[in-house]
């Protein structure tokens, strides 16, 4: 028998950004843990078709549209999620943007509006909106998904480091103000992991094998490597914890 600590049965999941990578195996692996869960991106099609592979499974899930950069676009997502199932148990927020590369002082204000608000701003009004009900019932998890780039300086995504240690701090400030609640907010950090959105970092073998070489397990991370800290942050098994951000990056960060 599973142990109850990692059982998410009778609880919501909303995760933004979960049509493919890290957030889909964060989804899946709620739902495998019992979790009703909304799937959610910027394209119809594709928030469809991740739904009808989650039927295939017999895993209850629906699909629900939405660039989070755009307000009233996570306002729908959320009462959207209330009118189907009453209650959000569980909030993921992981999608987030990277449109710049190279030093912080060669974005333009434009670039930087854009990853502060879809990494940040967006994150801080979801949370604005789910907490309540939550708090309503005296229980809930909150995680945010951050980035090892927002624990370091970096010559290449400064300015999405910048956004995702605002994550990290934003995690510390729910944690306190809704703790009383029995909220538990934290963040998971991942490292390099093998997903469309990082491509440009690990598609060159030569980029690749330099990046396997600096981390101690020897390898890139999989999206299912960082959804097994969501199920714990979770349920029952992360009762006791909140206002972190945990490193999943195969020791890379401390190597
Ligand atoms: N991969 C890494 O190495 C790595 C490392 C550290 C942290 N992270 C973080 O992990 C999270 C997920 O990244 P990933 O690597 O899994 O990326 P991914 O494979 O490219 O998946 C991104 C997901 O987010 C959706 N999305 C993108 N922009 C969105 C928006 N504005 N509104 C709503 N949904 C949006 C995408 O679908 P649509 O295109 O249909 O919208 C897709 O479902 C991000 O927060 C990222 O910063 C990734």
């Amino acid at each position: 028998m599973p142990s109850p600590l990692f059982d998410l049965t009778g609880k919501t999941a909303l995760i933004t950004g979960s049509t493919k990578g890290i957030g889909k195996a964060i989804a899946l692996h709620l739902a495998q843990a019992g979790a009703r869960v909304v799937i959610s991106s910027r394209k119809a099609d594709a928030c469809a078709a991740v739904k009808q592979e989650f039927d295939a499974l017999g895993l209850e899930a629906i699909a629900i549209p939405c660039n989070v950069a755009r307000p009233d676009e996570v306002d729908a997502l959320v009462a959207k999620t209330m009118a189907t199932f009453g209650r959000i148990d569980i909030l993921v927020c992981n999608a987030a943007t990277n449109p710049v590369y190279g030093p912080t002082a060669s974005a333009s204000p434009e670039a930087f509006d854009k990853i502060i608000g879809t990494n940040v701003k967006s994150v801080w009004s979801l949370c604005n909106q789910v907490i309540p009900q939550m708090a309503a019932r005296r229980d809930g998890a909150v995680i945010l998904v951050s980035s090892i780039a927002g624990q370091k300086g970096n010559a290449v995504i400064g300015l999405y480091g910048v956004s995702k240690a605002a994550d990290s701090a934003l995690v510390r400030n729910l944690a306190v103000e809704w703790g009383p609640s029995n909220i538990r907010v934290n963040a998971i950090a991942p490292g390099l992991v093998r997903t469309d959105f990082a491509k440009a970092l690990w598609e060159d073998d030569k980029l690749r094998r330099q990046r396997e070489e600096l981390t101690p397990l020897r390898r890139l991370g999989e999206p299912d490597d960082i959804a097994g800290l969501a199920v714990l942050l979770a349920g029952p098994g992360g009762a006791f914890i909140t206002g972190q951000t945990f490193v999943a990056d195969g020791g890379v960060t401390i190597a």
